[in-house]
């Protein structure tokens, strides 16, 4: 009988062998498993057997077009994937109304979720120096199509992907309408979207570094 805090000696050297066995499998493992999978490398294995491998496991299926479809939503700052459909400032202001204002405000600038309005600072782009300046769609964002994009796959953020294309491009035009981007008579689609020139259009360049910080 072994009592809590008391070994018996029998048991004690039982523990004794499985702790050395538990080390001796775990340092094997540690060091085969580091070794470099190279065919012909010193202490390298070869992956065998591959070719009776099946060359399918049967898992899944391949998607259908129509069920790809609904996931490729994406719509690209040259206008690239673009929807059909159209919405003017006013249709933007009933829809975000009903649909944002609870979220993003009524002027879109005062919460309690993100600042979707602001255009200031209007000189420079000092956001890496200055902290605490909010971004927002007016100061920061360089493309017009991301607000469809991300309005259209993410938000309502309560339902997102339940807004009509119409709808989407209507609250867009209603965003940059705020934002002093586009006048109150403009009309959003798939052409006049893409063909909006945001204030911070071109404060961003393509990051090509190489491994350093210098961007070129
Ligand atoms: C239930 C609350 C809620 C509702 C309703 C809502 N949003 Fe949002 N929205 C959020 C939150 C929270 C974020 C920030 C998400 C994050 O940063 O990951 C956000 C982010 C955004 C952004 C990105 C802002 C930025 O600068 O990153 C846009 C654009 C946006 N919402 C538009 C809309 C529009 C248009 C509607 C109405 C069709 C809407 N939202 C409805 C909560 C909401």
């Amino acid at each position: 009988m072994i009592r809590l805090g008391q070994s018996h000696p029998a048991e004690e050297s039982k523990l004794r062998r499985f702790a050395l066995v538990g080390l001796l499998v775990g340092t094997t493992l540690v060091t085969y498993g580091c070794m470099p999978d190279t065919p012909n490398g010193e202490g390298g294995t070869i992956a065998s057997g591959t070719a009776e491998w099946p060359s399918s496991f049967s898992i899944g299926r391949d998607a259908t077009a129509a069920e790809i479809a609904l996931l490729d939503i994406d719509f690209g700052p040259d206008g690239a994937g673009a929807p059909a459909g159209s919405g003017s400032v006013a249709e933007g202001k009933a829809v975000y109304n009903v649909q944002c204002v609870g979220c993003h405000g009524l002027t879109g600038q005062e919460g309690p979720n993100a600042a979707l309005v602001g255009r200031e600072p209007r000189d420079g782009f000092p956001f890496g120096e200055t902290r605490g300046i909010r971004k927002t769609i007016g100061n920061y964002w360089p493309y017009a199509t991301t607000i469809f994009d991300y309005v259209n796959r993410a938000m309502p953020m309560t339902f997102p992907g339940s807004l009509t294309a119409d709808e989407v491009y209507a609250v867009a035009a209603y965003i940059l309408f705020l934002n002093e981007i586009i006048p109150e008579d403009a009309v959003m689609n798939a052409q006049t979207l893409p063909a909006v020139v945001m204030p911070a259009r071109d404060r961003f360049v393509p990051d090509n570094r190489v491994g350093g910080p210098q961007v070129r």
